[in-house]
């Protein structure tokens, strides 16, 4: 499985992915900003793990993770995934990280939307969802540019270190994505 994008395309995790992703993913730039934080920082074997589960991850419709690869050099470039799946409804939770030499460069907003073209053309899907922490001003404004809409604040949604931090909630539809993508 291969999606192409313009600067970037997305394949399945592998094997050999496990020693780098658990590199980048423990980085002071990327780990902070994600959910996972609060569990302590990834380890090797948990990666490992990870990436044995996912085809059984894709076929019950739990998440479906890719690595992001960049077209001109080959390279890695972090990874992207929709998780929370409610089949039932359509409805997904997006997911992205893109190592910091490769911020600000367009490579995230070209992931983020082959990943959401292929979820509402060829998975069926509906509607996703985006969860940033409130302070994480620079995945607000990624969020915001492909062109999701703030619909509301979980507060206090979660308790790191003894402090609480709110959940900005975030969502886009198929035809609302549609129509941004023809801009
Ligand atoms: C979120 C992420 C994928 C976005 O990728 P990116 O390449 O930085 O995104 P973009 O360049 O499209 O947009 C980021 C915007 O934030 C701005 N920005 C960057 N750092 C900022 C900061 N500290 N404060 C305010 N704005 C900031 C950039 O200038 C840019 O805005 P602009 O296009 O108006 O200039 C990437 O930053 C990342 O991997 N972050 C760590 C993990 C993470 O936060 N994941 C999302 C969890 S919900």
């Amino acid at each position: 499985m291969k999606l192409i994008g313009e600067k970037i395309y997305l394949r399945y995790p592998k094997r050999s992915d496990a020693e780098w992703i658990t590199k980048e993913i423990n980085s002071k730039d990327i780990l902070p900003k994600l959910f996972i934080f609060k569990r302590g920082k990834v380890s090797l074997n948990d990666e490992i793990n990870w990436i044995k589960k996912q085809s059984s991850l894709r076929k019950k419709w739990d998440s479906i993770n890719f690595v992001i690869i960049d077209q001109n050099t080959g390279e890695r470039i972090g990874c992207c995934g929709i998780h929370s799946i409610k089949r039932e409804d359509n409805y997904g939770e997006l997911g992205i990280w893109i190592t910091k030499k490769y911020w600000g460069k367009g490579q995230s907003l070209d992931a983020i939307k082959t990943l959401m073209r292929h979820g509402f053309e060829k998975l069926n899907f509906h509607a996703f969802k985006a969860s940033p922490y409130e302070w994480n001003i620079q995945s607000k404004k990624h969020i915001e540019k492909i062109g999701m809409k703030y619909e509301g604040t979980l507060r206090d949604r979660h308790l790191i270190n003894g402090k609480y931090y709110s959940e900005f909630s975030y969502s886009i539809t198929k035809e609302e994505f549609n129509a941004k993508d023809r801009d």
